[in-house]
């Protein structure tokens, strides 16, 4: 990637947080503000699977991109509750998460599943976005950059890559994520320097498998517009990945505002 090209990149996990209401009118919120972000700045919202079509359609043809929060890896068939990345491919996603800690902590995913998500992404000639994290006990036992190592390198494991498509890495220590929409349910803060070790690590740990090209890295952990540049003025962190701040217009465009200028 040439350096003209260099984008921050922006995500908007809005989890479980929004109804279908809410999530098409910040839908129509963000297609109205889109003409006013920064062009160097790559948006994406990851809305519920029950309002990701509502939301693909209202920011069709603006800025702003859309992806899953999270896949199954059948393209179509009896699985009852699950929608496939083939399926978020067509109703027009450009991303999709996998491994999300939620996903991985609240429904017990292992990493051989976050493996057959990716391969699947890839199929669907999605752009996965692979996040791990250690938990407060794992970091407070130093086992911080074993999790790590082992997350990553299985859910790279034997998956050939299609030439061109990225490969994002979103760093989100378990224990920085918010627990709950409210200002007041903010994770710990994760000090810059510690994101950068694991996004340098990060790096050498898909140089040394050598099938994925080299990572775009993302932070995520309680983002606030007061943090963001913290981790955007980073030369190691390409973007963040947003859960609770993100729900809100003002917070939202408040960030995507900061992390423009941050990054210019
Ligand atoms: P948070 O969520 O910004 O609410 O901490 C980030 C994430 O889990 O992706």
């Amino acid at each position: 990637m040439d350096i003209q090209s260099k984008k921050v990149y922006l995500f908007a996990n809005w989890k479980m947080y929004l109804d279908d209401a809410e999530s098409r009118q910040l839908a129509a919120e963000l297609a109205a503000a889109a003409p006013t972000f920064p062009p160097s700045a790559e948006t994406a919202v990851f809305p519920s699977a029950l309002s990701f079509t509502a939301v693909a359609e209202t920011l069709r043809g603006t800025s702003l991109r859309v992806g899953a929060q999270n896949v199954y890896w059948v393209d179509k068939g009896g699985y009852t509750g699950e929608v496939s990345a083939e399926m978020y491919a067509r109703a027009g996603a450009r991303y999709a998460l996998a491994g999300h800690s939620e996903r991985r902590h609240v429904f017990k995913e292992t990493n051989h599943e976050v493996r057959q998500k990716i391969e699947s992404i890839l199929s669907a000639g999605l752009t996965p976005i692979l996040c791990v994290g250690e938990t407060m006990a794992e970091r407070q036992d130093g086992k911080t950059k074993e999790v790590v190592d082992i997350q990553i390198r299985s859910a790279l494991e034997g998956v050939s890559w299609p030439e061109d498509r990225p490969l994002f890495v979103a760093y989100e220590p378990v224990w920085a994520i918010s627990k709950g929409a409210a200002e007041s349910q903010a994770g710990l803060y994760c000090d810059v320097r510690e994101a950068e070790q694991i996004a340098a690590l990060t790096k050498q740990i898909v140089a040394a498998g050598g099938k994925a090209p080299e990572p775009l890295l993302i932070f995520g952990g309680s983002v606030r517009p007061d943090t963001v540049a913290d981790y955007i003025a980073s030369s190691y962190i390409d973007g963040v990945l947003v859960g609770a701040a993100s729900t809100r217009l003002d917070s939202w465009l408040a960030i995507v505002t900061t992390a423009g200028a941050a990054w210019a």
